[in-house]
């Protein structure tokens, strides 16, 4: 028995494929949800949208600081290890949700596989980075994206025989919902907008919305990008970063502030917007995935590759470097090539898992 274990909207979306891989092959398994995002348009959305059975467990632990929220995964999900004794505990990404899961079932004798392992931005004030460091440590098996991840992973001297390369899972749950989204959602025209003719942004990372001026100044930026390259600009907001907008009383003129989308009509307001800007990692991969330039909203990242390749470009929090990026991005030409696999990463971890 293989337990799925996420809580947060990316990680709906990254283990869709491993769920949707097991159900092909007929390996038994499970999700457990840790309950961490339960706004419907942050969870069971995309439960409905990405067709995914109900989770065996909701572990309910809701919002809360970081030891709150992490203890309240650890004390729950170790009740429900112990009950049903899976085989293997799958974790995916670097959110409290991996944390509290990798710590909980590694002290109880349970394997611990990491799906999207070896990623690192060496920056240990993200509360991410700690988590990644510590899901990686005490994995038994890893799952890394590129090389690159793996030979950070062996930096840190951690055993090659437990390191896989599989691409980033994010590939598969691509090509399973493009052609869908393609066909069936009707965003563009409910948004009245034009493809090509406007710019997509999403904003959470506590780094930058948790902090008056960083929130207020990358607000001014998409202000005067409207301005200079007159494209609407389109903002789906996390729930976080919409609480903290209008506690600061931050003024948002220009700027065309939406829910948070479900995967088939972001996955198509993506594919078919000029520019990308944003601080989430999932929208990295998927820029560069789709072919669309994207301006990270950071001072660094853990997806150098889509450095590399030229499908993204730091431009950290101030408004002046925020335009003169996207001034760069705008214009690039979109030919670089993907470098988080084919899209068969889930086939290659359960093929691992399962045999
Ligand atoms: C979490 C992850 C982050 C990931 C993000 C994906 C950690 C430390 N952070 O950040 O790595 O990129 O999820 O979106 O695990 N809220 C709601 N409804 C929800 C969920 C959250 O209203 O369904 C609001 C609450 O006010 C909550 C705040 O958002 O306090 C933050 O939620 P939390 O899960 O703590 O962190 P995220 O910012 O979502
Ligand atoms: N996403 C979505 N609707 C939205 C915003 C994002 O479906 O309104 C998807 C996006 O396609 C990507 C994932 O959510 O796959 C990214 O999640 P998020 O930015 O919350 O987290 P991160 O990737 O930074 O951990």
């Amino acid at each position: 028995m293989i337990a799925i274990v996420l809580g947060t909207r990316p990680e709906i979306i990254k283990m869709s494929p491993i769920v949707r891989e097991c159900e092909r092959r007929g390996v038994p398994h499970c999700i457990i949800h840790t309950g961490q995002h339960y706004s419907y348009e942050m969870d069971r959305a995309f439960f409905q949208i990405l067709g995914l059975p109900e989770a065996r467990h909701n572990l309910a632990v809701g919002s809360g600081p970081h030891s709150a929220q992490t203890g309240r995964i650890m004390t729950r999900i170790e009740e429900v290890f112990i009950a049903d004794r899976p085989e293997i505990a799958l974790v995916q990404g670097d959110t409290n949700t991996v944390l509290g899961g990798v710590l909980a079932a590694s002290k109880i004798g349970i394997l611990v596989g990491h799906v999207e392992a070896g990623l690192r931005s060496f920056d240990r004030t993200m509360p991410e980075e700690i988590n990644r460091v510590v899901a990686d440590h005490l994995a038994d098996h890893l799952y890394a994206p590129t090389e690159r991840e793996r030979r950070y992973l062996l930096d840190e001297g951690i055993d090659d025989a437990k390191i896989w390369v599989t691409g980033n899972t994010i590939v598969d749950a691509v090509h399973q919902n493009l052609a869908i989204a393609r066909r069936e959602s009707t965003i563009l025209t409910s948004l009245c907008v034009t493809p090509h003719d406007y710019v997509l942004v999403t904003v959470h990372r506590a780094e930058n919305v948790d902090s008056r001026s960083k929130l207020g100044s990358i607000l001014a930026a998409l202000q005067l990008v409207e301005k200079e390259f007159d494209r609407e600009i389109v903002f789906p907001v996390h729930p976080r970063t919409r609480k903290m907008i209008a506690g600061f009383g931050l003024e948002t003129d220009g700027i065309r502030m939406v829910p948070p989308l479900g995967y088939l009509d972001f996955l198509k307001l993506e594919e078919q917007a000029s520019l990308i800007l944003t601080d989430s990692g999932g929208l990295q991969e998927e820029a560069c995935i789709l072919h669309v330039p994207c301006v990270t909203l950071r001072e660094n990242t853990e997806r150098p590759s889509t450095l590399d390749v030229g499908a993204n470009l730091l431009a950290g929090t101030e408004t002046d470097r925020i335009i003169e990026a996207s001034r760069t991005m705008m214009t690039r030409a979109r030919s670089w090539k993907n470098p988080y696999g084919d899209g068969t990463s889930a086939e290659r971890i359960i093929g691992l898992l399962a045999g």
